[in-house]
Parts: structure tokens; C-alpha cells; sequence
């Protein structure tokens, strides 16, 4: 399965919540707007260290606009509660470096109101599948050195901590070779 610009999959989370995970498009970009005003000030500040309250149209473009090989972004749509509308769950995105096309600075976010449901998991899956297809190998984050879930997932994909600034950790995960390799 090739993820690209038309990437678009069903997936079941642990508590039975439906949620479907593709490509972002332009249009995503109320979607991620609202998502971003539906996370707690601690899910903001974990994902963009900083305290920033909404992201203005030059960001929302910036996170909606991407060529999917040097920068990949895949959204989750679902219902936060059955009964309720559909909204936009959560958002996993990789950037490659410049200077180092085998790294790409990865992120993950999903809204407080569902977080702990396992849909951060497959994000990051579906998120690795797309940059080992784009020749990443590692994959890059600055992470809260607080941040306890995202530390255990982390911990858990053998994470390297590579620098610290304050409170501020910059981490490395190697990707798995591409398969066939
Ligand atoms: C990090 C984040 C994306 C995880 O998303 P999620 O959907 O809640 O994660 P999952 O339910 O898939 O859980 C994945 C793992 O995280 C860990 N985890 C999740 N919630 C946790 C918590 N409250 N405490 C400790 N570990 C936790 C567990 O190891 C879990 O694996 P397990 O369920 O197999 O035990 C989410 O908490 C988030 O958006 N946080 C704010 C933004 C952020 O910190 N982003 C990361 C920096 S870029």
C-alpha cells in the first residue's frame, strides 16, 4: 500500500470508535483549525511548545499545502461520541531536513477528547509507512521531557534522546528498512 496524496483507509480503534485516516487536503485546513481549538492548553503546549491559542491562515496553509514526499501530513476524521458529527480527531505529519533528507522531524497530535483511544498509534504507524515509502530512515522530535505519553510511545520504539534544552528533549527513532530491502 503506497501512501500518497489519495491515501485514504477505515480504521477501528480499541474502543470501537470508527475513524477514517488519509492524505491532508487544503480543505483540511478547518478542520485542523477547529481541532486545534478543541485540544487542552497542555496538548497545545506539548505539541508546539508554545502557548499559542490558534493558528493563523499563514500556518493553517502551511500545515494543509504539503508536496506529500518532503512534507506528508495524514488527518483522522471520526465521531468524537456516537450520535455526535464528524470531526477532525487528529493529525500526524513528518518534515524532512534540508541538510539531512534521511531525517524528517516528526509530530503527532490528537484531541484531548479522544486521546487514549490508540488512534496516536496508528497515526504514527500510518505516518512511518510514508516516510520509510520516502526514503526517511529517522525520524526526529522535540518532545517535553514531562510528556508522559509520549514518552512511553517513545520508549517503546527504541527512542534515542539525542540532545536537551531546559525542558526541552530532542529524540531520534530509526525507521524499520523499507520492506523487500
Ligand atoms: C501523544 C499523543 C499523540 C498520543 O495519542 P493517543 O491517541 O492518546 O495515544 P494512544 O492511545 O495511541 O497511546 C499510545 C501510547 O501512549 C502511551 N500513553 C497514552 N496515554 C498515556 C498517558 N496518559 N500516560 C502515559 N502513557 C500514555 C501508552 O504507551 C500508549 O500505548 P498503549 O496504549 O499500548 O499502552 C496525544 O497524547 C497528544 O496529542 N498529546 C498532545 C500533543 C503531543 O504531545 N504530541 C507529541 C509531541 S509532537
Amino acid at each position: 500500500m503506497m501512501i500518497d496524496r489519495s491515501f485514504s483507509t477505515e480504521e477501528v480503534l480499541r474502543d470501537g470508535t470508527r475513524v477514517t485516516v488519509r492524505a491532508i487536503r487544503p480543505e483540511d485546513s478547518t478542520g485542523l483549525r477547529e481541532g486545534f481549538g478543541r485540544l487542552s492548553a497542555v496538548s497545545r503546549y506539548r505539541r508546539f511548545l508554545s502557548s499559542q491559542t490558534e493558528l493563523s491562515p499563514s500556518a493553517l496553509d502551511y500545515l494543509t499545502r504539503v508536496d506529500f514526499q518532503d512534507h506528508a501530513a495524514l488527518v483522522a476524521y471520526g465521531r468524537i461520541r456516537e450520535g455526535q458529527p464528524v470531526t477532525g480527531l487528529g493529525v500526524a505529519r513528518f518534515i524532512r531536513l534540508a541538510d539531512e533528507l534521511e531525517v524528517a522531524e516528526a509530530a503527532v497530535t490528537v484531541i484531548d477528547a479522544v486521546q487514549g483511544r490508540g488512534l496516536g498509534k496508528v497515526l504514527l504507524r500510518l505516518l512511518t509507512q510514508a516516510a520509510i515509502e520516502r526514503g526517511i530512515r529517522v525520524f526526529r522530535a522535540e518532545i517535553l521531557r514531562d510528556n508522559l505519553p509520549v514518552q512511553q510511545i517513545l520508549h517503546s520504539v527504541g527512542a534515542r534522546l539525542c540532545d536537551t534544552h531546559g525542558p526541552i528533549q530532542v529524540v531520534e527513532v530509526d525507521l524499520p528498512p523499507p520492506s523487500g530491502a
